[in-house]
């Protein structure tokens, strides 16, 4: 449910319009995000049926600035980088109706999307996240403005993170740098279904530059879309399993990460990324997303972890394997990652990402990465 909060932020819907002759403008940079505890299944309006706890990445961004003007015979999205039927038009239109229901003056207005990604958004890495988030951020920004509401920046940040899980639930954590959890946990007072919440003070700075290098064995776009992945939890044998696995999950990821912990960390992060694929792979239709490629790098990562290197994986909903270090080690364990497991990666690509601190906005001039 948004209509509370949104209404005692922005007041009664309909009690403002923008300018006929103004020209709205926000840019904002906002970052992907990997999930040690996952997400995975949901209920009613886009709330998780378990509680997620992600670590926000640094170079994996994207940028987008919209610009907005009244016009109340053609309003809505009504291009992307200047492409009329660009293909992210559907999904941020859908969120931009959503957010029209609750902000009414937003239906009067037609807007333009510029919007780029520091990574190729074929590369596996959630785009949807950092995507999402930027667009979220923009409209609330040109809705504030409209609106003449400035909003404390715990407030903002609440409210950006509701508006980007309605588009996409796992967005909704990257409002926050370093480390945030979405859905409701009795083990973290003040956390909500409705929006994620830092939990940087509970984390040992040990882990404040942990670094993730992605390794993408396949750019392949997303055999099994997520939208169709949350949906087979809602017959999945397994569900009330894995709800009370999670939950567990997280109190022992928060727990390593407030006594510094790394090998409780390794543990239970690579039990949750084993646990996802297998809930992937005994649903109803059943998919494997793992090729024999992500099986090989996650026995050799095993393999170095007992023979002494700190590291450990984590799966997205696909092939790729994304490998969490802390910042002293990433000499050794980047050479290991170069020698021994590039060659199992698509082009031998690797992406070296760090943890981030979430998003920052843009002037006009620093909006779109170059080329
Ligand atoms: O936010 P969505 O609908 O793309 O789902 C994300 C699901 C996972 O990436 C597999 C897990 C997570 O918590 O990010």
């Amino acid at each position: 449910m948004t209509g509370p909060f949104f209404f005692t932020v922005f007041g009664e819907p309909g009690t403002k319009r923008p300018d006929h002759d103004e020209i709205f403008y926000s840019g904002w940079q906002s970052p992907s995000n990997i999930a040690i505890v996952k997400y995975w299944g949901k209920k009613e309006d886009q709330l998780p049926v378990n509680p997620s706890l992600s670590m926000t990445l640094n170079l994996a961004v994207t940028r987008t600035s919209l610009t907005a003007v009244c016009d109340e015979i053609r309003p809505g999205l009504v291009a992307v980088n200047g492409d009329h039927d660009h293909p992210f038009i559907p999904k941020m239109q859908g969120l931009l109706n959503r957010l029209v229901s609750e902000i009414p003056c937003l239906g009067l207005l037609s807007f333009q999307a510029e919007t780029s990604n520091t990574f190729p958004h074929s590369t596996g890495i959630a785009s949807s996240a950092s995507g999402i988030s930027a667009f979220a951020l923009c409209l609330l920004d040109i809705a504030c403005n409209i609106m003449k509401v400035e909003l404390p920046p715990d407030e903002w940040r609440q409210a950006v993170s509701i508006v980007s899980r309605l588009g996409s639930g796992s967005a909704c954590r990257s409002v926050f740098g370093g480390f945030a959890v979405w859905g409701t946990s009795p083990l973290l007072p003040g956390s909500s279904d409705e929006f994620a919440v830092s939990v940087n003070s509970r984390v040992h700075p040990a882990f404040t530059s942990l670094h993730d290098a992605i390794l993408v064995v396949s750019a392949k776009q997303k055999e099994m879309p997520s939208t169709k992945g949350h949906q087979s939890m809602n017959t999945h044998p397994f569900l009330p399993g894995r709800i009370l696995q999670a939950n567990r999950n997280l109190g022992d990821v928060l727990h390593a990460l407030s006594v510094n912990d790394f090998e409780q960390l390794c543990q239970v992060a690579e039990n949750e990324a084993l646990s996802l694929h297998a809930l992937i792979m005994s649903a109803n239709p059943p998919v494997i997303l793992m090729q024999p490629a992500t099986l090989e790098i996650i026995r050799r990562v095993r393999e170095a972890r007992k023979s002494g290197l700190p590291l450990f994986f984590t799966l997205d909903a696909g092939a790729n394997v994304h490998i969490l270090y802390p910042a002293e080690a990433a000499p050794e364990v980047e050479k290991f990652i170069r020698e021994e497991l590039s060659g199992f990666c698509e082009n031998g690509r690797v992406i070296f990402d760090s943890c981030g601190a979430g998003p920052v906005r843009l002037t006009a001039n620093e909006a779109i990465f170059p080329g």
